[in-house]
């Protein structure tokens, strides 16, 4: 921010350009040095994605009162919340990944007007934003220059801001209208994965607020599916009982060089994230696509070589999805089917299932993304990678 600060023990000044001293506000951070340790795991990554539900319950216990949604801590009322006319979510990366299941479960149950953009494209479109719009920026930096830069913008088009955001006192938290912290402790690794869930579980109860608010959905219905995400922490300590299928299926990838993610809905935004998470740590290139989109051109890339991983957990969408899965399996692809346990596939339809337990289908994206963190770290450890500095890339970009 064009300042200079002068560290010695036990004193830091601050200066503008011209020398002139600058006073500060002292913010300490609650930061726990075990969080910047290992603790016993191999890596920060996996040590990160076993964090998950306890980073879950730290995020959304305080902002459960008597089983409804409570975000008043920053303004968000119940009379504030129904008021907004469409909602922006700017973001880059995983944390736009995490804006795009936003988006679903806003619209699908909120019946309001949603757009996620990636912030670098954001700020150069133009975007038609005024008053009465709500703008909510995602990041767990709080750094990240393209989202901080489309939030200038969105205050100065006159719209709300709201951000979601991991690390205190960051920039973005700071400029922005209202905060809304996500609690996953410090995020080491630069693959990001616990600051993603806690994302989405600020999304769900951002969602569920809204959509009582605006009276789309009943009380009942509210407090069901709050309770539905209070239950999501014990399930995740299920999910990762079992690495090993997912060891598996890295050992099945590992001397791979392409391949495909595919889901609808919900789950497309799922393999979005997933193929990210592959490609950031593995070095395999990969790309998600919408089940539905395959044969309009995709397909023709699918042959014996080209490994896919098919995610259906939405069940008004599974007989769809598993007839696309049907067309990769006849041009000889290997498929894993990330679903339901419940749900029995026979061999013609995919190589390997991943089972996950069953919760309402639009909270599963809570427990979807978890396999898909483990296979990308698997891979990433088979193949000899440095799994939580990734070649090229930084943990915060805090430039254009
Ligand atoms: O700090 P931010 O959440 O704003 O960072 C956004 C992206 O740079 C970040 O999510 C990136 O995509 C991760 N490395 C993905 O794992």
């Amino acid at each position: 921010e064009n300042e200079i600060a002068v560290l010695d023990d036990g004193k830091v000044e601050f200066f503008d350009v011209h020398g002139i001293p600058v006073e500060k506000e002292m913010l300490v951070a609650d930061f726990d040095m075990e969080a910047a340790e290992k603790g016993g795991y191999a890596h920060f990554m996996l040590k990160e994605i076993h964090e998950q539900p306890t980073a879950i319950k730290t995020t959304i216990t305080p902002r459960i009162v008597d089983g409804m949604p409570n975000l008043e801590e920053c303004g968000l009322t119940y009379d504030r919340l129904k008021g907004y006319n469409n909602i922006f979510v700017v973001a880059c990366g995983t944390a736009m990944h995490a804006g795009l299941v936003g988006k679903y479960v806003l619209e699908k149950i909120g019946r309001i007007p949603v757009t996620v953009d990636m912030a670098s494209e954001f700020r150069y479109r133009d975007p038609i934003i005024a008053k009465g719009d709500l703008v909510i920026l995602v990041s767990q930096s709080g750094e990240t220059a393209d989202t901080l830069a489309a939030l200038r913008m969105a205050k100065e088009r006159g719209a709300e801001t709201l951000s979601i955001v991991n690390v205190k006192g960051s920039s973005i938290a700071r400029e922005s209208d209202m905060v809304l912290y996500t609690h996953a402790g410090p995020e080491i690794s630069v693959a990001s994965t616990k600051a993603y869930i806690v994302q989405l579980s600020v999304f769900y109860l951002l969602s569920f607020a809204i959509a009582y608010a605006r009276g789309a959905i009943s009380k009942e219905e509210c407090m069901r599916l709050t309770a539905e995400l209070q239950n999501v922490p014990n399930m995740l300590e299920v999910v990762l009982k079992t690495p090993d299928n997912c060891q598996y299926v890295a050992s099945q990838l590992v001397n791979k060089e392409n391949l495909l993610y595919i889901g609808r809905g919900l789950d497309y935004a799922l393999s979005m994230e997933g193929s990210l998470k592959l490609k950031e740590i593995s070095y395999i290139h990969s790309e998600s696509y919408a089940a539905g989109e395959l044969k309009h051109g995709t397909i023709s890339l699918v042959t014996n070589n080209m490994p896919v991983i098919a995610v259906a957990t939405q069940r008004e969408l599974l007989d769809k999805t598993i007839s696309n899965v049907k067309e990769v399996k006849a041009r000889g692809a290997y498929v894993v089917l990330v679903t339901h346990g419940y749900i029995n596939v026979d061999d013609e339809v995919a190589d390997y299932k991943i089972g996950l337990p069953t919760i309402d289908d639009l909270l599963m994206p809570m427990l979807t993304v978890v396999p898909l963190q483990l296979i990308a770290y698997y891979t990433s450890v088979l193949r000899g990678n440095d799994v939580d500095k990734p070649r090229n890339l930084a943990k915060s970009v805090t430039v254009e």
